[in-house]
């Protein structure tokens, strides 16, 4: 069964959009499989996002992924990552599409990095990566 790591970021914690994000995926029929909150540190962080490195928003995107709580979900089901993907709506909040996560529940705040409320993995070699992760135990 495909699984996608989805992370609930600082802002998304922040606003108590933790119940509405499990149930979106919930509702669309996927399976949650793991479930951690968490305080990410800099090493954990430049693990993730190895592939920004260098990057105009790496060191601002550390920094918020860092500014508090986040929540780590292991989501399961046929297409799970690609469905996710299209769950989570646009990177860019301000044209996610309405009916998405971001579309339905973040806009632009004027940032140095855009603050989105939710990661979702971007292919099963990103997937089987980022679990290890943040789930070194397993699950
Ligand atoms: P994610 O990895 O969080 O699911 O988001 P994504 O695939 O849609 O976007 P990606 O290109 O992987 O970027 C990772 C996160 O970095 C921040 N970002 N800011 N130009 C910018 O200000 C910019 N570009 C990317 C976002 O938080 C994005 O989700
Ligand atoms: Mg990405």
């Amino acid at each position: 069964m495909e699984r996608t790591l989805v992370l609930i970021k600082p802002d998304g914690v922040r606003r108590a959009l933790v119940g509405e994000v499990i149930a979106r995926i919930e509702s669309k029929g996927y399976s949650i499989a793991g479930v951690r909150m968490l305080n990410a540190d800099r090493s954990l962080l430049e693990r993730h996002y190895a592939e920004h490195q260098g990057k105009p928003f790496y060191e601002p995107l550390l920094e918020f992924m860092s500014s508090g709580p986040i929540v780590a979900i292991i989501a399961e089901g046929n297409r799970v990552i690609e469905g996710f993907r299209s769950l989570a709506g646009a990177t860019d909040p301000t044209l996610a599409a309405p009916g998405t996560i971001r579309g339905d529940l973040a806009r632009d705040q004027g940032t140095k990095v855009v603050q989105n409320i939710v990661h979702g993995s971007d292919s099963v070699e990103s997937a089987t990566r980022e679990i290890a992760i943040f789930f070194p135990e397993g699950m």
